[in-house]
């Protein structure tokens, strides 16, 4: 039996559909993404695999080469996001990176937002890096520990970027947040168009046990594999986009997105609490000055 719907319930429903979804501009919004429209391959396309429907992407390493894609289109500000399963078993010495960058190259002046995902021994977890560049000059790194095994399932990783935090998310944790301080600096990137990448690649010399373990590759190839990109941001157009200048147009240049809200402050106390590995901003060995950044707080 149907029962007619009341004017109110009708409004608390446009209400719920209103609040549920943040305000976008035009440029931005996308959900459903194929692959062909929004990225190239950079290099090796013998190695890079999509599942029949174009929504999984697989990219594979062995001991030829690795692979990786970038999106075709720079953004400037915004939320991007996606689902990422990581090479399973014993993967040492194997990195699967998630990034933004100014640049299409290591460039001397680049900017640039990264997640790397080291690869471990079997049966010891994967770490997760973060580390921010501006300008050319890194070495910014946290590592953390992941709460579930990031090979068995697809989770989410994703990024908030405006001219106040810069937010690093697995699943919607906030694990790392990084502030301007609202003046002219050498450490916050804001100034430059970013595109986003992803790559798998051999990184036996450093990645795990600082390249104590070396990559097996009597287990190659070794996968990485995609799915959900989504973004909400500025696409960047020369000379300047219209949701660059209008700062609070879009949901994630609002007050709101300028600090972590009140339950993601729980959820980045616990992250806190319980799995960072290394925060370069408590290694004073490393730097007996700490980097300005530092001083500037989370909780903000
Ligand atoms: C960026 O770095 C280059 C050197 O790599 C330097 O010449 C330039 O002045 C820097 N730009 C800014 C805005 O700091
Ligand atoms: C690998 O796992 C061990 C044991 O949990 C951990 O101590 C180490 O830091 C991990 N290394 C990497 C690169 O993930």
């Amino acid at each position: 039996m149907e029962r007619m719907a009341s004017p109110l319930s009708i409004l608390v429903c446009i209400l719920l559909i209103l609040l549920a979804k943040p305000p976008t501009s035009d440029v931005a919004a996308r959900s459903k993404v194929s692959f062909v429209d929004n990225f190239n391959i950079m290099w090796s396309e013998a190695h890079f695999k999509t599942s029949e429907d174009g929504q999984i992407w697989y990219l594979s390493l062995d001991k030829e080469t690795g692979c990786g894609f970038q999106t075709k289109q720079r953004y400037r500000f915004g939320w991007f996001s996606m689902k990422l399963k990581l090479v399973g078993g014993d993967s040492a010495g194997v990195v699967t990176a998630y990034y933004m960058c100014s640049e299409n190259g290591a460039g001397p002046e680049r900017d640039e937002l990264d997640f790397e995902f080291l690869g471990n021994r079997s049966g010891q977890p994967y770490l997760i890096q973060t580390n921010v560049y501006k300008n050319g000059t890194g070495a910014r790194e946290m590592r953390h520990m992941l709460w579930f095994d990031p090979t068995a399932d697809f989770h989410s990783y994703s990024i908030l970027w405006n001219n106040h935090q810069i937010v690093f998310f697995v699943d919607k944790v906030p694990i790392r947040v990084y502030k301007n301080n609202g003046e002219a600096n050498n450490f916050f990137p804001n100034g430059k168009p970013m595109y986003l990448f992803s790559s798998i690649w051999n990184a036996d010399d450093w990645a795990t046990r600082g390249g104590l373990e070396k990559t097996d590759w009597a287990r190659a190839p070794f996968v990485s594999t995609y799915t959900d990109f989504s973004f909400d941001g500025c696409e960047w157009e020369d000379p300047f986009p219209a949701c660059v200048s209008t700062t609070t147009g879009n949901w994630w240049d609002q007050y709101g997105a300028w600090h972590l809200s009140g339950d993601q402050k729980m959820d980045y106390a616990w992250v806190q609490r319980n799995l960072v590995i290394y925060d370069y901003c408590k290694d004073n060995q490393r730097f007996p000055t700490l980097p300005w950044e530092c001083s500037l707080s989370p909780w903000d």
